[in-house]
């Protein structure tokens, strides 16, 4: 079967990082790293390629990949809009800022805007109660957030 286009770039992309380092185990995480870098996610073809290089199971790439929140498995956009549903930002009514943003944006958690602009994500406590409740923009936090607050920052970023 001929190869997708964006496959054999992801492959290429990540063989020039694989040849930075040694064939050795505990070079995963910082080859992740890179890749995760490289491609704001870690494609399923980088995974296969770090897989045959490294000689490591795919099950053993996923396992690190989903025990670090720095490393994600699909894309995002290019502001990442992270909602915080932990129960200090839920009782406060964080639900209604996630249905504003999937109102705006016409996309679900874990989607990007066709443009690749904005991306959404629902995450469990970012580690500001005190300020809940909370959204993120990439990495910047918004406390006491408000729909209308959230209106504002995404008119700000159209606009970008
Ligand atoms: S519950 Fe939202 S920051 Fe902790």
């Amino acid at each position: 079967m001929e190869e997708k286009c964006v496959d054999k770039k992801v492959r290429e992309e990540t063989n020039k990082i694989l040849k930075k380092y040694p064939k050795q185990k505990d070079e995963l995480i910082a080859i992740l790293n890179d890749i995760q870098e490289k491609f704001g996610y870690i494609p399923k073809q980088a995974q296969m390629e770090v897989s045959k290089y490294l000689e490591i199971t795919m099950a053993e790439i996923y396992g690190v990949i989903t025990f670090y929140s720095r490393f994600t498995l699909t894309p995002k956009g290019k502001y990442n809009i992270s909602v915080c549903l932990g129960t200090a930002c839920y009782v406060k009514g964080s639900q209604k800022i996630l249905d504003r943003v999937k109102e705006r944006l016409k996309i679900e958690p874990g989607e990007v805007t066709e443009d690749g602009k904005f991306s959404i994500d629902e995450v469990r406590c970012v580690g500001a109660c005190g300020l809940a409740p909370v959204f993120m923009v990439n990495e910047e936090v918004y406390g006491n957030a408000t729909v209308q607050m959230l209106d504002q920052v995404l008119d700000e970023l159209c606009n970008k």
